[in-house]
């Protein structure tokens, strides 16, 4: 089949290469020039483990190429995703569809042959009909069911994971309105069959509503376990057993029960919101995703009272180093990163922040104050610090040289936001030891 993928952004550029090694003839579309000049010359524009080898192998078989031209991707293709960026809008947090739109409209004049147009972004539910709408408005030769459909198709891969997310899903959603969309959809996806991932059809609003759905009930799932994870800190239970003892009931699941330092990343925060935003125009409150809203935002600021306690109250003069700044370990990605409320909040309160993370430092250097100062490695940034922060799991922060690390902090003191050392070990190699939910 052949396809166009408008957007190579996260979404655009993973499902592009991941369809076209499927066996499908994709072409990748982007307005940003250098962007598609540096992926002909398979430079990746984000960090995610495996990409530029499957873009490598795709684009030399000939089924994967780079293009700036979406008049000239879209003609005779069977499939027209779009997987352009929805930003939350300045102020009030709605999703901002202008790219979308835009895409729609651009589409619309470049349609030749009967073609699906799949929403691939994550967009409010509705988004489907109005970009039928506007196809239809630009284009009022073409009927939908006909000539074009316009199908809803999210997208559940997980950064860090995204490729082995999209070959291995639990789960393919497809919204359609007809049968001829569906037909196409199925073909597109067949590659799954083998390993029988199911794929669940519904109407478009349906899938569009999946979507959201699904990142509100995860990113809650997190905030529980982070507000029980507070609790047992007052009455001294331990919430790594908590969420093993609640986990295994297999209808609550075991995954996604880690407590840490809040969500963070492109997703959660952004979807969570336009959820409630969507939920208010239609006077249908989701008031437990609103409180999770307020709550995640409450926790990533409160981190900071976590590190200032280990300092004994003051953090002036102190110098903390800070290990892992993205948001999640296997990325580059900083947005709504737990780091951007903690660093700019201990410099603020008077200390020196020293930070290293593996892939996230240039991200950082963008978003964060300047007077944070980088290191090589977690070592260095350790060099004379009072107290090292593990902000972010990455894997070679969790195999620390502890006697390394005793000799390099001026005083033996770790705060570690994401438990990835056991609070018995760290006490018995003489340090001074907090962590999330757990007794120390
Ligand atoms: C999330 C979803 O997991 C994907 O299914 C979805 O496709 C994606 O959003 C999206 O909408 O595009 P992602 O944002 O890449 O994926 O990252 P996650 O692995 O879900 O982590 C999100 C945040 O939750 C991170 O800050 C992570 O540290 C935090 N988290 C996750 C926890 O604090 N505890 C957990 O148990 C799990």
């Amino acid at each position: 089949m052949r396809v166009a993928m408008i957007g190579t952004g996260y979404v655009g550029l993973v499902s592009g290469a991941c369809f076209s090694d499927f066996g499908h003839d994709v072409v990748c579309v982007d307005k940003d020039a250098s962007k598609i000049e540096r992926l002909e010359q398979n430079i990746m524009p984000i960090y995610e483990p495996g990409l530029d080898a499957l873009v490598e192998k795709n684009v030399k078989a000939g089924r994967l190429a780079f293009t700036t031209d979406l008049a000239k991707a879209v003609p005779g293709a069977d499939a027209v995703f779009i997987a352009v960026g929805t930003p939350s809008r300045r102020g009030d947090g709605h999703a901002d569809l202008s790219y979308v739109y835009a895409a729609a409209e651009e589409i619309a004049a470049a349609i030749t042959t009967y073609t699906v147009v799949v929403t691939k972004s994550t967009v409010p539910v509705g988004t489907g009909a109005e970009v039928e709408a506007i196809i239809q408005k630009v284009r009022p030769d073409l009927k939908p069911g006909v000539h074009f459909s316009v199908a809803s198709n999210p997208e559940f891969l997980r950064e860090g994971a995204a490729i082995d997310d999209f070959k291995r899903p639990d789960r393919v959603v497809v919204g359609a309105q007809d049968d001829k969309a569906r037909e196409t959809m199925k073909e597109l996806y067949r590659p799954l069959y083998i390993n029988e991932t199911p794929i669940v059809f519904t109407n478009r609003v349906t899938s569009e509503l999946i979507k959201y759905a699904a990142n509100a009930f995860l990113a809650t799932k997190i905030t529980f376990i982070n507000e029980m994870a507070d609790l047992c800190e007052k009455v001294g239970a331990n919430v790594q057993q908590v969420a093993k003892g609640i986990g295994l009931d297999g209808r609550i699941g075991s995954k996604f029960l880690h407590a840490g330092p809040g969500y963070g990343g492109s997703c959660f925060p952004k979807d969570t919101l336009a959820l409630v935003r969507t939920a208010q125009q239609h006077e249908s409150p989701v008031r437990i995703v609103e409180q999770v809203v307020e709550i995640n935002a409450d926790r990533k600021k409160a981190m900071i009272n976590r590190v200032r306690a280990m300092a004994g109250g003051d953090l002036s003069g102190k110098t903390i180093a800070v290990l892992g700044l993205t948001f999640k370990p296997n990325t580059d990605d900083m947005r709504d990163s737990p780091s951007l409320d903690l660093v700019p909040a201990l410099i603020d309160a008077g200390a020196t922040v020293r930070a290293h993370d593996p892939e996230g430092m240039e991200e950082a250097k963008k978003l964060l104050p300047d007077a944070l100062v980088y290191c090589d490695g977690p070592y260095q940034a350790m060099e004379g610090a009072d107290i090292a922060v593990i902000l972010t799991e990455w894997t070679n922060y969790r195999a620390l040289d502890l006697d390394r690390v005793k000799s390099l902090l001026s005083a033996p003191k770790i705060v570690d936001l994401r438990n990835v050392y056991d609070p018995a070990q760290m006490e018995r190699d003489g340090f001074e030891y907090s962590s999330i939910g757990r007794p120390t």
